[in-house]
């Protein structure tokens, strides 16, 4: 019996966490299903986004399934950080794991592309960077601001002290790289490649122009390169491989990142496997709790409607399997998809079909069943 946490969030979080349960439940495996009710709504009625009792809480489940956050009513931040980036740091989840791969039967938008030709991981640092959380916005002469970072690795406290020459209005933000940080990520996309028996791993920055954060990302990327012999290993620029990834994604095996260009680069990522609404992603501890969700966000102007695509949340609910160590049930997840997208009968508005969220998730959780 494993006791999930279940965050359904805003917008159509809850519709795609119901069919992503929905097929869960098919495999047979036996869930414990504990539902929190944060998201927009439970803030705009006690101005509470995540507290520190359901953490206490959620550290005694096995995993956390969550929809998407985020509303037109709420100022952007306040639950994208209060709440999902709360959760990725409080539990130290530093590994974000985006599988890229095109499914037979999905249209992608890259002329000539197969699922041949699309099939690789980005391994994206979840912890660290532009994500870090520290920086103010000033208009006085003089600034003194005290800003703290406190993770699983560490606490920092930065203490700016800025004049200027007269009073004009700025705003910073701090980007972090810890050597600790980047390798333990680094280590993780080398030893995925390993596993997987993949032969080439590309390590992502802009090492040109941020030299002082991405020349340390650098560096551990080449230190541990020489740990794993026989994998090939080459450097790309953030711009660069949105562009490889449009021309040549044949070419990657397992892309490693830096938080933010790993956000950036994943929903290209998504493009090209058939859209949002069939990318999935696993936020990591390996010695923790792990959440999955979509990559995609709250879609608000889908909400209600039960018309999103359920398939990258019922993905995600796949690499929760496989992380609680269940493969069987996580392959008959992955099988049971591949035969609906490529039997066609079953399609979201996104893929061009007029299914509902809940048809295909019936027709999904139905396969299951079928092949469990
Ligand atoms: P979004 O991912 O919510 O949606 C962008 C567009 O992609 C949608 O308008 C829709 O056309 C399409 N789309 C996304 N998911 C789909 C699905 N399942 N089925 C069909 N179509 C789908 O991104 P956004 O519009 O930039 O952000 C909306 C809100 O979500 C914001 O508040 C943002 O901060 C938040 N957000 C949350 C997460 C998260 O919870 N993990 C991720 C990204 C954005
Ligand atoms: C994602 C989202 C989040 C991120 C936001 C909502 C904090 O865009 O999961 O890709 O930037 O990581
Ligand atoms: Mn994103």
């Amino acid at each position: 019996m494993y006791k999930i946490a279940v965050i359904p969030g805003d917008g159509i979080g809850p519709e795609v966490i119901r069919e992503g349960i929905k097929v869960l439940e098919a495999t047979g495996i036996k869930f414990k299903w504990i539902e929190y009710p944060y998201g927009a709504e439970y803030y705009l009625k006690t101005g509470e986004v995540l507290p520190d009792e359901a953490l206490k809480e959620i550290e005694k489940c096995h995993a956390i399934y969550l929809g998407a956050v985020g509303d037109p009513r709420v100022k952007p931040g306040i639950l994208e950080k209060g709440l999902l980036l709360k959760l990725r740091f409080h539990f130290d989840q530093f590994v974000n794991l985006r599988p890229i791969k095109l499914y037979p039967g999905v249209s992608c938008p890259l002329k000539d592309k197969k699922p041949e030709d699309i099939n690789f991981y980005v391994v994206r640092e979840n912890t660290e960077d532009f994500y870090i959380g520290m920086g103010d916005r000033f208009s006085k002469k003089k600034h003194k601001s005290i800003l703290e970072v406190k993770r699983k690795l560490y606490n920092l406290n930065f203490e700016i002290s800025i004049t200027q020459d007269k009073d004009r209005e700025i705003a910073y933000q701090v980007g972090v790289i810890s050597r600790e940080g980047a390798r333990r990520v680094i280590k993780f996309a080398f030893e995925l490649a390993k596993r997987k028996g993949l032969e080439r791993v590309t390590s992502v920055d802009k090492a040109n122009v941020l030299t002082n954060v991405y020349s340390l990302w650098r560096e551990v990327f080449e230190e541990v390169s020489k740990e794993y012999n026989g994998i090939e290993t080459e450097f790309a620029y953030v711009d660069a491989i949105t562009m490889w990834f449009v021309k040549n994604p044949e070419w990657y095996r397992v892309v490693v990142t830096p938080n933010m260009f790993g956000d950036i680069i994943t929903d290209l990522g998504a493009m090209i496997q058939g859209g949002l609404g069939l990318a999935p992603g696993a936020n990591i501890n390996p010695d923790g709790i792990s959440m999955f969700e979509p990559i995609h966000g709250s879609a608000p102007k889908y909400a209600g409607k039960n018309v999103a695509n359920p398939i990258a949340t019922i993905l995600a609910g796949q690499l929760m399997l496989e992380q609680l160590g269940e493969e069987k049930a996580a392959e008959i997840v992955e099988k049971a998809v591949i035969e609906i997208l490529s039997e066609g009968n079953f399609r979201t508005r996104d893929m061009g079909g007029t299914s509902t969220t809940s048809e295909v998730g019936d027709a999904i959780a139905k396969k299951v069943e079928e092949l469990a």
